[in-house]
C-alpha cells in the first residue's frame, strides 16, 4: 500500500515535471542539435537587411503578427491552397505583410546546417531579434523550442491583430488578451521607429483628424491622396527621421504630434500612457530594455511546445 502511494506521488511528481517542462521554451533548446542555427539566421538576414534596409521592419513584423494569432508558432507563414485558407489574405496581412521568401532563405540556410531540428515559429524569433539588431537596436536572448502549427486561421487573424483605427482602450485590452502589461504595449510599439505604412492605413488620419501636426500631415498627403482607393498602397515612413534605424525616434515623433497611424498617436494623446511616452523619449536605454524583455513576453505568448504541432520542412505548408 505504502509503495503504490508511493509510486503514485512519484509518477504524478513526473508528470507535473515533464508537462510544464515540455510547455517551456529555453534560451539553449537548440544547444546541442542545432548549436550553428543563430549563425544560420543572422548570416541571412544581414544579407537580406543590406539588399534592402526595410526588410529588418517586415521581419520583425511578421513575428508580432505570428504571435497575436494563436500563438508564435509559424502559422502566418502557411500559403493559401485550393482546400486551405491561411493568414496571408486576412485584412492586416494581405498585400503588407512581407518577407515570407526572406525566412524560406533562412529556413534553407538553416536546414542546411540541421536538416527537420528548428521550426519556422523560432526562425521568425531569431530573425526579429537580429533584424532589430542589424538596425541598430538592442539585442536580447531568444527562447526558443516553439513547434509549428498544422493550422491557421484568417478569422482570428483578422480578429486578434489590432487595426490602425484602433483608440487607446482597444489597444491595451488587445495586448492584454494576449498577457501583455500597458507597458509592454508602448514599448513594443516602438517597433514603429522603422518600416513604412501603406496610405489606407494612415489617411483617414492625415486628412482628418486634429491632434496631428499640420505641417507633417501636409507632407504626408502630398503622396496620399485623399479619395478612397487613389494610391492605397503608396507608403510613407512610419518614423519620419530614421525608417532604418532602430532608434527611440518614435517617441519622440508623438510628443510632436507626428505619429503616423491613428493608433500611434493615441499613445500620446492626454491618457494615461503619456508618461511613459516622455519617458522613453528622455530615456532611450530604458526604452531598449524594456523592449527586449517584452519581446520576449510576445515571443512567449502561447507556444506549440513538446509533441504538440511539428517542424516544418518547408515553412509555407505542413509536412
Ligand atoms: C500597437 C498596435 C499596432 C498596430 C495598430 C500596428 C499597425 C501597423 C500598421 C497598420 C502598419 C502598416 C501596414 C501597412 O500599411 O502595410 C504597421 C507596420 C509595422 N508594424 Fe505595427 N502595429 C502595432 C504594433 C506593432 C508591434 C507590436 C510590432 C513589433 C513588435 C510592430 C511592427 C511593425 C513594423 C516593423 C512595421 C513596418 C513593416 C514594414 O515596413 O514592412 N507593430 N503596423
Ligand atoms: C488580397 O489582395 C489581393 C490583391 O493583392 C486581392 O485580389 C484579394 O481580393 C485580397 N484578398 C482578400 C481576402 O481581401
Ligand atoms: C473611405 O474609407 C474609410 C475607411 O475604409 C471609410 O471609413 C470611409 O467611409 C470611406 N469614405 C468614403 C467617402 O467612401
Amino acid at each position: 500500500m505504502a509503495s503504490s502511494t508511493m509510486a503514485l506521488v512519484i509518477l504524478s511528481l513526473l508528470v507535473v515535471f515533464l508537462g510544464s517542462s515540455s510547455a517551456q521554451l529555453s534560451t539553449s533548446y537548440y544547444s546541442k542539435t542545432c548549436p550553428n542555427v543563430f549563425s544560420a539566421v543572422k548570416s541571412t538576414v544581414q544579407s537580406a537587411i543590406s539588399n534592402e534596409r526595410r526588410m529588418g521592419a517586415s521581419l520583425l513584423r511578421l513575428h508580432f503578427h505570428d504571435c497575436f494569432v494563436n500563438g508564435c508558432d509559424g502559422s502566418i507563414l502557411l500559403d493559401d491552397t485550393s482546400s486551405f485558407t491561411g493568414e496571408k489574405t486576412a485584412v492586416p496581412n494581405n498585400r503588407s505583410a512581407r518577407g515570407f521568401e526572406v525566412v524560406d532563405n533562412i529556413k534553407s540556410a538553416v536546414e542546411k546546417v540541421c536538416p527537420g531540428v528548428v521550426s519556422c515559429a523560432d526562425i521568425l524569433a531569431i530573425a526579429a531579434r537580429d533584424s532589430v539588431v542589424t538596425l541598430g537596436g538592442p539585442t536580447w536572448n531568444v527562447k526558443l523550442g516553439r513547434r509549428d502549427a498544422r493550422t491557421a486561421s484568417r478569422s482570428a487573424a483578422n480578429n486578434n491583430i489590432p487595426p490602425p483605427t484602433s483608440n487607446l482602450n482597444r489597444l491595451i485590452s488587445s495586448f492584454s488578451s494576449k498577457g501583455l502589461s500597458v507597458k509592454d504595449m508602448v514599448a513594443l510599439s516602438g517597433s514603429h521607429t522603422i518600416g513604412q505604412a501603406r496610405c489606407t492605413s494612415f489617411r483617414a488620419r492625415i486628412y482628418n483628424e486634429a491632434n496631428i501636426d499640420s505641417s507633417f500631415a501636409r507632407t504626408r498627403q502630398s503622396n496620399c491622396p485623399r479619395t478612397n482607393g487613389s494610391g492605397d498602397n503608396n507608403l510613407a515612413p512610419l518614423d519620419l527621421q530614421t525608417p532604418t534605424a532602430f532608434n527611440n525616434d518614435y517617441y519622440q515623433n508623438l510628443i510632436n504630434r507626428r505619429g503616423l497611424l491613428h493608433s500611434d498617436q493615441q499613445l500620446f494623446n492626454g491618457g494615461s500612457t503619456d508618461s511613459q511616452v516622455r519617458a522613453y523619449y528622455n530615456n532611450p536605454s530604458s526604452f531598449n530594455a524594456d523592449f527586449a524583455a517584452a519581446m520576449i513576453k510576445m515571443g512567449d505568448v502561447s507556444p506549440l511546445t513538446g509533441s504538440r504541432g511539428e517542424v516544418r520542412k518547408n515553412c509555407r505548408r505542413v509536412n
